[in-house]
């Protein structure tokens, strides 16, 4: 594995997600690579001109995208900030040059690669912007980016989990939102303006929709280590709110679980540019 040298500069960058990395890889890793064929589709690498393609993946956690695009044959490149992420991702994609860096600081030259991707990233990082603007940078003239996002609110799990702290009593804790002026609505047309913003062409968003299925102890286990916003706050709740929390899970998933298995309807957004 190689490290670039350029420093994990992003709020979000490093130590957030050294310890949930394996947790991340058993429990949400598998929930991200749900877009993992659309994002294919969006990159556009088919044929001979994928197996000459030059790749970026951007935030590549646990590397289950950068080994879908090496199976396209392309020559594949993915950084992310977190050097647990990196580690499995190097088990994962051990094909692919791995290199420690965060948006919005790449360690590449302008126009490195034909196609550069970020898989539920831009919505982690602390300028989504200037993240975009520095996708684009490496990004040759005629090549595509592709990023996806959660939409805010509208997904089965989101309904979940707010039933859930409504019913624990769980207290609010201090907003992890992004002051406003460098938070961009998580919407299609949201994405869209970040993608035009950043000075690409052709922008294609849309919503993706497909089916997650997982199991009711996943869905706990990624939470209870900490992972995303819902993870943020079960980690801030006292012990007895938590088992109350637990309980009141394990009453919200009983409707959505058939043989064990949990059935979770899940839509993302995706959006797709040409650099100019
Ligand atoms: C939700 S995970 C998505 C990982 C992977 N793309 C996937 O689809 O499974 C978010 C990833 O973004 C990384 N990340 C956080 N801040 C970042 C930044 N500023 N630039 C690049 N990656 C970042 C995290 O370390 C983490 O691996």
């Amino acid at each position: 594995m190689t490290h670039a040298t350029t420093a994990a500069t992003a709020r979000t960058g490093g130590a957030g997600w050294t310890a949930v990395a394996e947790a991340y890889r058993d429990t949400f890793a598998p929930l991200c690579a749900g877009t993992i064929p659309a994002v294919l589709r969006a990159a556009a690498l088919r044929g001979e001109d994928a197996r000459r393609a030059r790749v970026l993946d951007a935030g590549a956690g646990t590397g289950r995208l950068t080994a879908a695009l090496l199976s396209t044959g392309a020559a594949v490149s993915a950084v992310d900030p977190d050097e647990a992420m990196l580690a499995l991702a190097a088990e994962t994609a051990p094909d692919a040059q791995l290199g420690r860096a965060a948006l919005p600081h790449l360690p590449y030259a302008a126009a490195s690669f034909d196609v550069t991707v970020a898989n539920f990233v831009v919505n982690h990082v602390a300028d989504p912007r200037a993240g975009l603007r520095e996708l684009a940078r490496v990004t040759r003239r005629g090549g595509r980016v592709v990023v996806t996002i959660w939409p805010s609110g509208h997904n089965t799990q989101s309904r979940l989990w707010a039933e859930v702290l409504e019913a624990s009593g769980a207290r609010d804790v201090p907003a992890t939102r992004l002051p406003a002026a460098l938070d961009f609505p998580r919407t299609v047309d949201g994405l869209s303006g970040l993608l035009k913003g950043a000075g690409l062409r052709q922008v294609a968003s849309g919503t993706l929709r497909w089916t997650h299925r997982t199991t009711p102890d996943a869905l706990w286990r990624g939470a209870d280590a900490g992972i995303g916003g819902i993870g943020t706050t079960l980690r801030a709740q006292t012990a007895a709110v938590r088992a109350r929390m637990k309980l009141e899970h394990d009453r919200c998933v009983r409707s959505l679980t058939h043989a064990g298995e949990l059935v979770l309807p899940t839509t993302a957004i995706l959006a797709v540019g040409t650099r100019s």
